[in-house]
């Protein structure tokens, strides 16, 4: 990487803050600066070339050279750059796009609040869900239940329902008493000694059941999930796990929020996680491959009671006084409507099927590895959990910090794969990726890991 004064690294060094690093050691490393994209490729300012295995952040799904969203991009820049949803104002793209997610949402969700980011959706939602308790005369029923490990975006409240360390040391979090948080529904790592699978969910439910009595049904507003957990570990739920889940959240009229940000349109090898596992929410905030991340856009849904309740409420109090400038903005709105015609013209969800089970195999084949505790995965998201002992399941000590080595290593190899915290290391490449596209990439994670495992003391 060039460091000399005036380099791309340098300046970055000087003037950036970039989330997600240390610092200290950002200053000293520099960023991988990426000036160009193809497909599932991108490059950096050496002219390296690497397969973007995260999709960037889980959200590129189209790749990174999809010329129609460009071509979309620039008509609706030359038509109506700028325009926002507030007092009754709308565009065509918004319009549009809300019209064809409704058709498409999961269960039966009868509106759309527009906002530019993930965290945006799920602190709507979260307030939303405080108003709409409000407007049903149940100002008690307030406490939101996420899982440890969950990741719903950092803003202020979304920062309370995400379950991860790192988003609440040194920020004073939490703020409030209103957010509880459940085992995390990992077989592998939270099963106990000799429990079966089904005896794990009915120790999760049954600790949800409890934390509902506990607390008291009337105080108790919702429960947000992702059906597929990202940045907590790409973990998949054991089986039956959510429709036991709904019917403790039914008994106790409880809100079931399905956070669709990483695993909507497609992700899972359904158009939505919720179909994957049977969910059937309440609310579904979504995110990322909306717009295969071409454009910042997220989307909050929500059931017809919930809305009516809430438009009810509005004439009381004479507005609903919650929006943001650029939610609903058509260009990116544009962009979004585009994206998902593509993936309906180019049939995505056939192609995600038609590739996953060999993405699942290769996979599957680096369990073998005595470094590997678990791979697991569903459609095109994967993850390998590293452990220092595959018998007893012992992790590394965390200064090894393994993921990240073998991330390094990845890097070397020109791959870009993400760490995550429990020594986890995630696979979510662009939804078009083919099959050959998989054996290179997992032919370049294989080689990876050998190399990792070849520098570690014990193999030596
Ligand atoms: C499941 C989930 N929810 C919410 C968010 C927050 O989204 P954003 O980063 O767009 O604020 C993320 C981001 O990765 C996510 O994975």
């Amino acid at each position: 990487m060039d460091h000399s004064p005036n380099s791309a690294a340098a300046r970055d060094i000087a003037y950036v803050v970039h989330p997600y690093t240390n610092l200290r050691a950002h200053e000293k490393t520099g960023p991988l600066v990426i000036t160009g994209g193809e497909r599932i490729w991108v490059t950096d300012d050496d002219g390296k070339r690497y397969i973007e295995g995260m999709s960037g952040l889980w959200c590129a799904g189209l790749g990174f050279s999809e010329r129609r969203l460009a071509d979309a991009a620039k008509r609706q820049l030359e038509q109506v750059p700028y325009m926002h949803t507030f007092a009754h104002r709308s565009t065509m793209p918004v319009i549009d796009l809300a019209e064809r997610l409704i058709a498409m949402a999961p269960g039966k969700m009868a509106k759309v609040f527009f906002v530019n980011s993930g965290s945006e959706a799920i602190d709507t939602a979260i307030k939303l869900i405080w108003y709409y308790q409000n407007a049903r005369g149940r100002p008690d029923k307030k406490t939101i239940i996420s899982r440890k490990r969950g990741y719903h975006g950092i803003t202020l409240a979304g920062g309370h329902v995400t379950q991860l360390a790192y988003a609440h040391a040194g920020f004073d979090l939490p703020m409030a008493d209103r957010f509880r948080q459940l085992t995390t529904p990992s077989y592998y790592r939270d099963g106990l000694p000799g429990e079966s699978e089904e005896e794990f969910v009915t120790r999760l439910v049954d600790e949800l059941d409890q934390l509902i009595e506990a607390e008291g049904a009337d105080r108790v507003a919702a429960f947000f999930a992702e059906p597929v957990m990202g940045a907590g570990g790409v973990i998949t739920p054991p089986a039956g796990y959510f429709e036991r889940v709904q019917k403790v959240l039914r008994k106790h009229d409880v809100l079931f929020v399905a956070d669709e940000v990483i695993c909507g349109f497609g992700r899972t090898g359904n158009m939505w996680g919720s179909e994957t596992y049977g969910i059937r929410p309440d609310l579904v905030t979504c995110a990322k491959q909306l717009s295969s991340a071409y454009m910042p856009i997220a989307a909050l849904m929500m059931a017809d009671h919930m809305y009516e309740t809430l438009a009810d409420r509005t004439e009381e109090l004479g507005t609903l006084g919650m929006g943001y400038t650029y939610g609903g903005h058509p260009v990116a709105a544009a962009v979004a409507l585009r994206t998902l015609e593509i993936y309906e013209e180019d049939d995505l969800l056939a192609h995600v099927r038609s590739v996953s089970g060999r993405f699942m195999e290769r996979l599957e084949a680096l369990g073998d590895l005595p470094s590997v505790g678990e791979a697991r995965g569903v459609g095109l998201i994967g993850a390998l959990e590293l452990v220092a002992d595959k018998v007893t399941r012992e992790p590394y000590p965390p200064a090894a910090k393994m993921a990240a080595k073998v991330s390094e290593a990845c890097l070397a190899e020109g791959l870009i794969l993400r760490p995550l915290p429990g020594d986890v290391l995630a696979i979510c490449p662009p939804l078009i990726i083919t099959q050959d596209e998989i054996e290179d990439l997992f032919d370049r994670l294989r080689r990876a890991l050998a190399q990792v495992n070849r520098s570690l003391p014990a193999a030596a």
